[in-house]
């Protein structure tokens, strides 16, 4: 499978049972503030959840009918409304195969070119060098250490605030 085979597309009503497969995947869970509790019918419903909610942008990788990964955007009300957190999650079987680049870079220009968010933020483990890396590679700062911010395999762990913001467009900007 090459990265280029994958197809970048949004979040369907049919795709909660193979985001559950992503969601519980050992690495996954590990990096997103996972449980290995987490029900298939609890899941459904907040991939249901995401689909009603208008704020919520949730792209997904599809190959061959089958999703392997997704990034989420959350967009802020009222007055944070230029601003959005993302999540991604790459299937482990899949990682490191470009798939969270395509999807990171296809969410980005959706919030720079078309819903207007000049503020993306996000929350990642600080000794997660390589995702941490990733994230930098697309023009996200460090903003602060969250010290002993969760919990992970029996510890409590460090967590990174980043956030990557256009130029600020405002008349007096
Ligand atoms: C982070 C994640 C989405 C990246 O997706 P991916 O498909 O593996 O990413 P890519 O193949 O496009 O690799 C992107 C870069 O990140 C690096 N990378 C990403 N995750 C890595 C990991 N766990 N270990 C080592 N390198 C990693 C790759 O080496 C690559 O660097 P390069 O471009 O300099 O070669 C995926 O690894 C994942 O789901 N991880 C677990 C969940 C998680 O941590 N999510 C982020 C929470 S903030």
């Amino acid at each position: 499978m090459r990265p280029r085979d994958a197809r970048i597309r949004p979040l369907g009503s049919g795709d909660a049972a193979d985001l559950y497969r992503v969601r519980l995947a050992p690495r996954v869970m590990e990096g997103t503030l996972g449980l290995p509790t987490l029900t298939p019918d609890r899941w459904r419903r907040e991939v249901e959840a995401m689909l009603q909610n208008p704020d919520n942008h949730c792209l997904v990788a599809d190959i061959d009918g089958e999703v392997v990964g997704a990034v989420n955007l959350d967009v802020g009300r009222g007055r944070k409304s230029h601003s959005a957190t993302l999540g991604i999650m790459v299937r482990d079987d899949f990682a490191g195969r470009g798939l969270g680049s395509r999807l990171l870079d296809e969410m980005i220009s959706a919030a720079d070119d078309w819903l207007a968010i000049s503020r993306i933020e996000l929350e990642v483990f600080a000794d997660h060098g390589a995702v941490v890396g990733l994230y930098e590679s697309r023009g996200f700062a460090r903003e602060g250490l969250k010290r002993r911010a969760a919990f992970r395999g029996g510890e409590y762990r460090d967590v990174l605030v980043m956030a990557r913001l256009l130029p600020d467009k405002s008349p007096s900007g």
